[in-house]
């Protein structure tokens, strides 16, 4: 497929293009920066201008129409700029980014959302565990607000085309390789991790459910959990629950370190499985 990828140049976009060139697909990252290293083509696009958007994704001037377009440029996480000026570049971008593609008729789109929806950092304790897509959506930032609000555009945008395929893939922490240096820390405190449940996602795994979404034939808006199988601890899910949240319960049979971000309709509709576990990485 001809993809044109939002964010290329950033943590997972990087991890994203790298796995979708291995798998042969023609890759042209659109980023307000330049990679640090050039994977594939690269085009200076600022999301908040529409006719940049729309001649990235039709490929007006590239002569490259796109097949399908992975959307991750966002700012990433609150706390990085102002409140005000993350709503507006993520909710800017995401709707310039979802109307060129119905103008350039692209029906394969897959972008990113965010753990945070389920209630991060979970100063209320979640309503039950594992969270899954079904949990209710309690964003507490303007940038959970974000991307709530763009699931929520996404299904509007697929009332509007029914040929349209748009999937938001809700990740968990995303970690590098290089990250994996951090995890000794984790079991130290296992407690500082609670505020995302102990998930995490491998930038590698969440490269490979971009594609997996990419590559599913399904139509629609959907949204779907993407962390890693296990937790960030070796300390077991009822030392953890009971610690930090002993008003939830545990469902019986749930593994003492499986995620507690299910990733079981990623498994079901996607066929993800994630390959990496933090505890046979070097760290
Ligand atoms: N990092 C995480 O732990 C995490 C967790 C859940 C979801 N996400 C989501 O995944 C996506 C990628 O996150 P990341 O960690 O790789 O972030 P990142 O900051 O490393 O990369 C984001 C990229 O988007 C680009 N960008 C931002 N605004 C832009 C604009 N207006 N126009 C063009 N490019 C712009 C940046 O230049 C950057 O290269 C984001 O949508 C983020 O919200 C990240």
């Amino acid at each position: 497929m001809k993809i044109l990828i939002t964010g290329g140049s950033g943590k997972l976009g990087t991890a994203v293009v790298a796995d979708l060139v291995a798998h042969g697909h023609d890759v042209v990252n659109a980023d307000v920066v330049a990679p640090p290293t050039a994977q594939c083509p690269y085009l200076e696009v600022d999301l908040r201008d529409f006719g940049e958007v729309f001649e990235a994704i039709s490929g007006v001037d590239l002569g490259r129409p796109s097949d399908a377009v992975v959307h991750l440029a966002a700012t990433p996480a609150p706390g990085r700029r102002s409140n005000a000026r993350t709503f507006q570049n993520n909710i800017v971008g995401t709707y310039n980014v979802f109307e060129a593609c119905r103008r350039a008729r692209v029906h394969n789109v897959v972008y990113a959302s965010t753990e945070i929806i389920f209630g991060l950092p979970f100063a209320t304790p979640p309503a039950y565990l594992p969270v899954d897509e079904e949990a209710p959506a309690r964003p507490e930032s303007a940038y959970g607000l974000s991307k709530l609000l763009s699931e929520e555009m996404a299904k509007q945008f697929c009332r509007w085309e029914p040929e349209l395929k748009c999937f938001g893939l809700r990740f968990s922490n995303v970690q590098s390789p290089e990250d994996y240096a951090n995890f000794a820390g984790f079991q130290e405190r296992p407690e500082e991790r609670h505020w995302n449940l102990w998930g995490y996602i491998d930038a590698r795994d969440g490269a490979k459910a971009v594609r997996l979404a990419l590559e599913s034939p399904l139509k629609g808006a959907e949204v779907f959990t993407i962390a890693n199988a296990e937790t960030t601890q070796s300390m077991g899910n009822s030392e953890l629950v009971g610690r930090c949240f002993p008003e939830v319960r545990l469902p019986d049979g749930l593994g003492e370190n499986e995620t507690l971000l299910s990733i079981d309709k990623a498994r079901r509709v996607l066929g993800y499985e994630p390959d990496h576990h933090w505890w046979s990485e070097p760290g």
